[in-house]
């Protein structure tokens, strides 16, 4: 049980940590170019006037600056963690200073994650936004009363958009959702260029190992896979592809990876990282065959793709050599170490995404806001992707506060792509 300050506008660590929050979060905003432009306008125009929002997401910096934009746009913001490992108390304590009902703590048990979540809810919102599915998932199972008033729902994440899909194709989604997860401006930067990076920021940074001359296996090559196998060639890795899609196989075995079944990979890999939304992918035959001393992460969005009740089952004894890292002793001697608990090594062990990337991502949630308000009554229960322009302004707008300029078609050229006479 946590020490908490816990009043009915919040629940944080310690709200005295705030200025070391608010430090974090004015860094990352310099580097949030698209989400400072939507916020100068969303000041301006607040089109969240009235509206009441909930959010379950991951609360660290960036995160932080798309919830005070949304309340700059007006609205009422409430907030909770989307993991009990990510969430980061001086960030929350900030966010709770500026009026954010915000209720999360770092560590926080499973009961208290829930009771955290009902509390964001108990303001009754408009929209929600979520990471993972489960503030949707938990009023649809524990919060019905709550259906009437809920426009919609935007989702971060590839796993959070797959479960939504389920609850579409099983007839029980009862508002429209927006897979703000695939919007190209997010899915190809933020889940490839995004989870390349803090995946391996997480696993340095707890490790302090060296990564050239390793076996690293990748399990899942989506996008977030195809990220992580690119930035661990870069380091100087030989990597191993995991895969289970035929066609994602091939792709990955033209990029130049080694490609094989788990069971071949368990036996000469020194880095496992697994990123594909499933369950036990890593599991008591593969232990059984691991090297001595094997480093052990997920990237997936749950803690449930390295199988832990294998791994405690097989230990005899566990011990944790270091912060976010558990030592698993097989009875034959051999030491694995399991990193953040499986939880994403990403953010329970380093910051999450760079501010660049979740620039966009969180450009892309406030725009599926403002989406969702002005067009919630002809929406239909199901699952949305955001409309083009969209996705063509957040990238604009990066291209522009990068520098860059980009070629126009001419008008001959239009004409030309418009017609269907021209040929041989
Ligand atoms: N920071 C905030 N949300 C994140 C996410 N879903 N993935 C990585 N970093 C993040």
């Amino acid at each position: 049980m946590l020490v908490v300050d816990c009043t009915k506008d919040y629940c944080v660590k310690d709200i005295s940590l705030a200025p070391e929050g608010w430090k974090k979060i004015d860094w990352v905003s310099r580097f949030m170019p698209v989400l400072r432009a939507i916020r100068e306008d969303f000041e301006r125009r607040k089109p969240f006037k009235g509206v009441k929002i909930a959010a379950t997401l991951h609360l660290e910096m960036k995160t932080a600056f798309l919830l005070l934009t949304l309340k700059a746009a007006g609205a009422e913001v409430s907030a909770a963690a989307s993991n009990p490992l990510s969430t980061q108390d001086d960030v929350v304590a900030a966010l709770a200073e500026a009026g954010i009902k915000v209720y999360a703590i770092r560590g926080e048990t499973r009961e208290e994650y829930y009771e955290n979540m009902h509390r964001a809810l108990d303001i009754g919102p408009n929209i929600i936004i979520d990471d993972g599915a489960d503030m949707v998932s938990v009023v649809h199972r524990e919060r019905q009363e709550l259906i009437d008033e809920i426009w919609g729902a935007s989702e971060e994440t590839t796993t959070g958009v797959i479960r939504l899909r389920a609850m579409e194709r099983d007839g029980v989604l009862r508002f429209p959702v927006i897979a703000v997860n695939d919007a190209y401006t997010k899915y190809l930067f933020d889940n490839r260029y995004g989870t390349g990076q803090s995946t391996w920021d997480g696993i340095i940074r707890t490790t302090n190992l060296l990564i050239a001359g390793k076996n690293v296996v990748v399990v899942g090559y989506g996008w977030c896979g195809r990220g992580i196998a690119m930035r661990a060639r870069g380091l100087g890795a030989t990597v191993i592809v995991v895969e289970v899609d035929p066609i994602r196989a091939l792709e990955a075995r033209m990029d130049g990876f080694l490609v094989m079944p788990m069971r071949e990979a368990a036996k000469i890999g020194d880095i496992f990282i697994t990123a594909t939304g499933n369950i036990n992918c890593i599991r008591r035959e593969h232990f059984e065959v691991m090297k001595d001393g094997v480093i052990l992460a997920n990237a997936g969005h749950f803690d449930v793709e390295i199988s832990k009740p294998d791994l405690e089952a097989l230990a005899v004894e566990i011990s944790q050599p270091r912060p976010n890292i558990t030592e698993y002793r097989l009875a034959d001697g051999r030491r694995l170490y399991l990193l953040a608990e499986g939880r994403l090594v990403n953010l329970a062990a380093a910051d999450g995404h760079p501010a660049e990337i979740m620039d966009m991502s969180f450009a892309l949630q406030a725009k599926a806001a403002e989406y969702i308000k002005e067009n919630h009554e002809r929406l239909e229960p199901k699952v949305y992707t955001l409309p083009r322009e969209i996705d063509e302004m957040v990238a604009r707008i990066k291209l522009r506060a990068m520098g860059i300029e980009i070629e126009e078609l001419t008008e001959e050229q239009k004409r030309y792509l418009e017609s269907w006479e021209h040929g041989t």
